[in-house]
């Protein structure tokens, strides 16, 4: 979905713009992916597969910013993508259609600053003007950083996925499953 430009102030005293991801995006954003997936090993790819060409992530971004019951939201420091987060329906069908997941991940430079819980804080407003009633995200269990993120956001663990994801070293990791009513 399309909506209006939010602006925030970091705190190092920069300004960043929470804007709607668009296609024009296509190349920062398979660059920013990479970098993230090289800088936290709790994203679910690794960086040999994040092999999008701009083309294929142009229509992504087109297909996410027409949709009413998704946004993508872009935070952009001086002129820098320095993060992205999404938030989109769990299902198609009416039985449902209450319920949004939510992503969210920072280029490292931008951590701490106050970009993550700005982003929630918006994506919680547009996830209620879309109509969702429930957001619900996944989070690996030793992503500590992230969990106290969203628990200052007002997300509660609901469940827990035994080894649900395996690294390449061999390590199996649970996953804990949030919610928070919105
Ligand atoms: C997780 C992530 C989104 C947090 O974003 P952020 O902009 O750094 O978060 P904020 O600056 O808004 O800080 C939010 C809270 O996290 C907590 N926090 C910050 N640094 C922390 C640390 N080193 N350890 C534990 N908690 C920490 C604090 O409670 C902080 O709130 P406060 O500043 O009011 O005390 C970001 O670090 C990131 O993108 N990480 C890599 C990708 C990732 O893990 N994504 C989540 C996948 S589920």
């Amino acid at each position: 979905m399309k909506f209006a430009d939010r602006t925030i102030t970091l705190k190092d005293g920069r300004t960043c713009i929470l804007t709607p991801a668009t296609p024009d995006m296509a190349e920062e954003m398979i660059d920013y992916m990479k970098k993230t997936s090289v800088e936290t090993p709790f994203l679910t790819s690794y960086p040999d597969e994040i092999d999008f060409d701009p083309e294929h992530e142009r229509e992504v971004l087109g297909r996410r910013l027409e949709d009413p019951r998704s946004a993508m939201v872009a935070a952009m420091v001086d002129g820098k993508l320095a993060g992205n987060s999404s938030v989109y329906g769990v299902g198609a069908k009416r039985k449902k259609q209450h319920r949004c997941m939510m992503g969210i991940a920072l280029v490292e430079e931008f951590w701490g600053l106050g970009i993550g819980t700005a982003l929630i804080g918006f994506l919680t407003e547009l996830a209620r003007q879309i109509g969702y009633e429930q957001m619900e995200l996944i989070v690996v269990a030793d992503n500590k950083r992230a969990r106290a993120l969203y628990e200052k956001c007002g997300f509660i663990e609901c469940g827990r996925q035994h080894h649900g994801m395996k690294f390449d070293d061999g390590s199996y990791h649970d996953e804990i499953l949030m919610y928070k009513e919105l």
